[in-house]
């Protein structure tokens, strides 16, 4: 689903890319995220920020999809040689099975009611021992950011109690780790 207006700044600041460099990026390494002649996907690229970072650790080949074409369109703006889809997640289909080796997910999932799908498809397209990294909100706080913000998050059944029980449903074995705002995810295919 389309960013509302508020949140659409918020994810186009400073402040978003302050994060994402700093802290978000580290504590996937942390958790193991290496793409260096890897192929990787990003679900939900935003303004191409994070394919600026991941390109930075040098994958075989990147490609970032986003189903905002606002998004789309700075991302193509500032980083003019990387690769950008207009693209809703649950549709996977122009990716071959096993195609890919890392899935990377900056907080997304809980914007798409149909995250399952989501899921579904990144365990198809996902080699055997690749890697899902993705981070997301509790339930708290995304009624906390539509309450006191106006964020406007969809109306979904999206938890991360639900997000781990699907992940295991879909064979995969993850590891976490909580942050006050977001928990990170390494969840690999076996
Ligand atoms: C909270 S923003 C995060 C953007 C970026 N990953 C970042 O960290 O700055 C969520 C992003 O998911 C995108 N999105 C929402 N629904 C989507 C869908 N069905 N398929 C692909 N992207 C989607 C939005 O357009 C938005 O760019």
């Amino acid at each position: 689903m389309k960013l509302s207006d508020v949140e659409f700044r918020a994810m186009n600041s400073p402040w978003r890319r302050w994060g994402h460099r700093y802290f978000e990026l580290p504590m996937f390494q942390r958790l193991g995220l290496e793409v260096k002649d890897k192929d990787v996907l990003e679900i939900g690229c935003g303004n191409g920020y994070g394919a600026y970072l991941l390109h930075s650790l040098g994958p075989k080949s990147y490609i970032g999809l986003d189903v905002m074409e606002e998004q789309i369109e700075i991302a193509r703006r500032e980083y003019p040689h990387f690769e950008f889809l207009v693209q809703d997640a649950a549709d996977l289909s122009q990716f071959a099975p096993a195609s890919k080796d890392v899935v990377v997910i900056f907080g997304v999932l809980h914007h798409i009611p149909e995250w399952r799908r989501v899921i579904d498809e990144i365990a198809r397209v996902l080699k055997p021992g690749g890697s899902l990294f993705l981070e997301e909100p509790r339930g708290l706080d995304i009624r906390f950011f539509d309450f006191f913000f106006r964020w406007g998050h969809p109306d979904s059944d999206f938890g991360l109690k639900a997000l781990e029980k699907h992940l295991t449903l879909r064979g995969f074995r993850f590891r976490k780790q909580w942050t006050p705002l977001l928990t990170m995810y390494r969840a690999q295919k076996i």
